[in-house]
């Protein structure tokens, strides 16, 4: 499993959490995984307990010849997996993982072609042949179309079937043509049917063409994805691969994310017994600077600060929002201006909107467990974690109805009593204020209803194991289709 971001070693988003987990749960079933990714600045070898393979892996770059690089072996924590580390310097020795200041590394396309690479020559350092080989998003996308070219008849991973999970449409990885001579697998594969798209090379189209199978994260993502308004421009290509195309909505590591056991919290509670959520909800409030007060809802946001978490309509509604009464909490770091702009709506409104910029789990915990609910209005989410997370914690999302947020929360049915928290459909600031309005309304004046939406949300459950089980599914139908096993292909993949 290549991939760029692997939790607890190097996070932006919830792609971590995914390659950090799964393998960990595939494990447990028996099967042998193993997951590489690159030897970031920020991974500390010695915390990590690292230690150095011998000899060093040859990758070759096409016209940048044959590059070198020393290989770690760590283990996801709790686990047996072995997780391989590229130590590159030049590629890899940066504080960030893509970018500085907002502006993407300029060699992000060598940097994960030889992430990609490196990964399949791994394997005949290591003498592994994998049957299949899993890769996430773009960053890993070349994999695939190695496999078809150079790759078809090595002795290590030409056998291999390949799965490419897209966890995001909006990031394709698309580059200066000349990234083709990096890759090497030769200009025919630049194409419309390959990896060209507007005279670029774009390596999600090159991975959505070339992968044995694909999947993305909810049922509802494979659905969108398909559309113009998700697709990002790759909406007729996946359309192309759609009976490939599966969705698995992620789990969640309730080891970690369970307010019975949790450490990071205030106090402890479970669902029939909420009396240490009110505590949490105090200590919330006074470490967030803000009135505590048992007596006003709190809603709670941890996001990265970007438009595809639908911040930019919640800036435009926060000043009608804060008319309420109520009281927000948000956490988050991203595109400057959000900084700046809910930095002054936090100085114009003390007592009732805190920010915290930043990240930092253990407050993402706190506001899990001490808010009464979770806003997430995001203009596209293939899955998300946070609102699995909330319903755990009995603190209702609010949220938009799309993708996995879709497909995770039931809306509250006024007359049944039904559901699991709040949704709305259009992304208009007047949408998200209506809802949250209805939020505010039920909380203070339908206190049953309330809180039998919080025991209905607590009692929902997104394990891994169910997840993992899809996934090996998908691997053994990959595998029969690699084999020929399978019926014959659709006019694309099925290679
Ligand atoms: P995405 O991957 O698009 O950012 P997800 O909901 O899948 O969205 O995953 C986000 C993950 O990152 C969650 O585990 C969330 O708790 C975490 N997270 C995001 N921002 C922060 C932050 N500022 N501090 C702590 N955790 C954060
Ligand atoms: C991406 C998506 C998010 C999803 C995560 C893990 O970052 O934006 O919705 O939960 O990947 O699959």
């Amino acid at each position: 499993m290549p991939a760029s971001e692997c939790v607890p070693f190097a996070k932006e988003g919830g792609l971590a959490d995914v390659v950090g987990a799964l393998p960990k749960y595939l494990a447990a079933m028996g099967h042998d995984v193993r997951v590489v990714i690159p030897r970031y600045y920020r991974v500390d070898r010695e915390r990590f307990g690292l230690t150095p393979l011998p000899g060093v892996l040859v990758v070759p770059m096409g016209i940048c010849g044959n590059m070198y690089c020393g290989v770690y072996e760590g283990r996801i924590p709790e686990s047996g997996v072995p997780v391989y580390f590229l130590e590159h310097e030049e590629f890899y020795g940066r504080a960030g993982l893509y970018e500085k200041d907002n502006e993407s590394f300029l060699d992000n396309d060598n940097r994960f072609i030889f992430l990609a690479r490196a990964a399949l020559e791994l394997c005949r350092m290591l003498d592994f042949r994998p049957d299949v080989i899993h890769v996430h998003d773009w960053h890993t996308a070349a994999v695939p179309v190695y496999l078809n070219t150079i790759y078809r008849d090595d002795p290590y991973v030409g056998g291999a079937a390949s799965l490419l999970t897209v966890h995001n449409m909006q990031h394709q990885g698309q580059f200066y043509e000349g990234a083709m001579d990096v890759l090497g697998v030769g200009w025919d594969q630049f194409t419309y049917l390959g990896l060209e798209k507007d005279n670029e090379v774009n390596l999600l189209k090159g991975g959505i063409y070339n992968a044995t199978l694909l999947n993305t994260v909810s049922e509802g993502y494979a659905r969108e994805m398909q559309t113009d308004a998700f697709g990002w421009g790759l909406e007729g290509v996946v359309r192309e691969r759609a009976t490939d195309l599966h969705g698995i909505l992620n789990g969640v590591d309730y080891t970690e994310w369970n307010p019975e056991t949790d450490p990071l919290i205030p106090a402890t509670y479970g669902i029939d017994d909420l009396s240490g959520k009110g505590l949490c909800k105090r200590e919330l409030q006074r470490e967030m600077g803000l009135p505590v007060r048992d007596d006003v809802p709190v809603f709670g946001l941890v996001s990265r600060l970007v438009k595809q978490k639908g911040i930019d309509v919640l800036a435009e509604a926060i000043p009608r929002i804060l008319e309420l009464d109520l009281q927000v909490v948000m956490l988050g770091a991203g595109e400057p201006w959000a900084h700046f702009y809910f930095g002054d709506v936090m100085a114009a409104h003390p007592d009732r909107f805190a920010l915290r910029v930043g990240y930092d789990n253990r407050l993402a915990h706190r506001i899990e467990a001490g808010a009464d609910f979770f806003l997430m209005p995001s203009a596209f989410e293939p899955c998300g974690l946070n609102q699995m997370y909330s319903l755990r914690y009995g603190t209702l999302p609010v949220v938009r109805a799309v993708g996995g947020l879709d497909d995770s929360v039931e809306n509250f049915d006024e007359r049944t009593g039904a559901g699991t928290g709040f949704k709305f459909h259009d992304l208009t600031a007047g949408a998200l204020f209506d809802t949250v309005g209805w939020a505010v309304h039920t909380w203070y004046n339908r206190k049953d209803a309330l809180q039998r939406l919080i025991r209905q949300a607590m009692a929902q459950r997104f394990t891994w194991e169910d997840a993992a089980r899809r996934y090996e599914l998908l691997y053994r139908l990959a595998v029969a289709r690699r084999k020929g096993k399978d019926l014959p292909g659709a006019a694309f993949g099925g290679r």
